[in-house]
């Protein structure tokens, strides 16, 4: 499994240089509001979409307007670290998400092949990636991507490390405000595959994540459904779907006047939610139900390497949520989680080493530490037996323990 257990970014909103340490496979950020917890997030969601700058090389850049920011990146695979550097230029959108116009990444192998020396890799090889097998085309990278001969276990490092940028997801429970904005079916087109519609895109989806699941893993599906339902946590009784064939036609006029017609058959999705017996459309149950809905759907679901979760306990009653941390918890054993929380709760159910304490300051901007480099150490220690007797985190928390500087 690979690990990303350093990242550095600079220049990026409230992180002016900050760096943060991953050294557990859960972490949790906390701090004040607007320290920039929700920045750090979304830093690491630049990750994901660099794909959106690939270019061949040589070619010009999108444009050069947008902003600056520089990452720096410790990737830990099997034995080996693996840093990657980097320069990217984006722009930020009226919803205040951002698009990577254009990216320069180098990377050190040093563990691998004992050169210290930083290689740039042009993120379009990204693309050709798994067609490039070990010296039989080699010729692709010296000759098309003006690389040197890379041997193999440098090729799997980038290969792995492409994957993690792409399988990076990110969940907030506002992205599902409303529920009644919520479509109440849905249309799969010949392909099966299904046009979103921009402003009400996270419902969308995670309606037609819901229908993939059920159409083709089964076993994830129930395993989501045991979750919520009477067996787990009892907030719904059920989830399908009917399916209804749309056959239409239209006709083409070729020059000529000959007349094609163009079968379609489109599929039109309508999903029921069960509770207490009653079938409901998604857009009317409670703004709690749909948001705890969706975040277990993705902890639990989710294949991707790195889950990134905004206060998970947002909308969520506090029963539940020592449910929704121990899936938290349990998950992280098989892909890297962050989180972010305000709630004391969540980190009763946390160790120190989980934490980082996020602040903002006038030269840095936002900073993260974990929690024994941000207490002095007679207060981590103090912390410690403070644990160790009878003692909770979030209590300590709530007493001001973990406030510094
Ligand atoms: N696109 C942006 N460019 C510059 N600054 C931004 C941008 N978006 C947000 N900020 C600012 O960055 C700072 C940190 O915001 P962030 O949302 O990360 O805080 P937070 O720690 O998540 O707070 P909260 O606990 O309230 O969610 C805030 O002052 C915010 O206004
Ligand atoms: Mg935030």
């Amino acid at each position: 499994m690979i690990k990303l257990t350093k990242f550095e970014i600079n220049n990026y909103r409230s992180c002016l240089k900050s760096n943060i340490d991953l050294n557990q496979s859960l972490m949790c950020l906390i701090g004040i509001n607007g320290a920039g917890k929700t920045n750090i997030l979304n830093g690491l969601l630049l990750l994901k979409k660099l794909k959106e700058s690939y270019r061949i090389p040589g070619t010009k850049q999108k444009n050069l307007s947008g902003s600056l920011t520089e990452i720096s990146l410790d990737f830990k695979l099997d034995e080996y670290t693996i840093k990657v550097k980097g320069t990217l230029r984006y722009e930020t959108d009226d919803r205040n998400n951002d698009e990577v116009l254009d990216s320069i990444l180098k990377f050190n192998f040093f563990d691998i092949t004992g050169s210290k020396k930083w290689i740039e890799i042009p993120l379009e090889l990204f693309k050709y990636i798994h067609e490039i097998k070990f010296k039989e085309n080699d010729f692709i990278l010296r000759e098309y991507f003006k690389l040197p001969d890379l041997v193999e276990s440098q090729i799997n490092a980038l290969y792995s490390i492409r994957d993690f940028f792409n399988n990076i997801s990110y969940y907030s429970a506002s992205q599902f405000s409303d529920p009644s904005k919520c479509p109440i079916s849905f249309e799969l087109d010949e392909n099966k595959s299904y046009r979103s519609n921009r402003f009400n895109f996270h419902h969308e989806k995670f309606l037609n994540d819901l229908y993939i699941k059920y159409k083709n893993n089964k076993n994830e599906f129930n395993k989501f459904i045991s979750t919520v339902n009477q067996e787990g946590i009892g907030i719904i009784n059920n989830i399908s779907f009917s399916e209804y064939d749309m056959p239409s036609s239209s006709y083409e006029v070729k020059s000529g006047g000959k007349i094609r017609k163009i079968e379609r058959n489109r599929q039109l999705i309508i999903p029921y939610v069960t509770i207490d017996g009653v079938e409901l459309s998604p857009n009317q149950l409670s703004e709690g139900t749909f948001k705890t809905l969706a975040l277990i759907f993705y902890i639990i679901t989710d294949e991707n390497e790195l889950l990134l979760i905004e206060e998970p306990e947002v909308c969520v009653h506090h029963g539940l949520l020592n449910s929704i941390i121990s899936l938290i918890s349990v998950q992280s054993k098989k892909k890297q989680i962050i989180i972010s929380t305000h709630s004391d709760f969540v980190l009763d159910r946390l160790s120190p080493e989980n934490l980082l304490i996020v602040t903002k300051n006038s030269q840095k901007g936002t900073v993260a530490k974990p929690l024994d480099k941000a207490l002095s150490k007679n207060d981590y220690k103090a912390l410690k037996s403070y644990l160790q007797e009878t003692g909770n985190l979030g209590e300590y928390w709530k007493e001001g323990g973990l406030d510094h500087e």
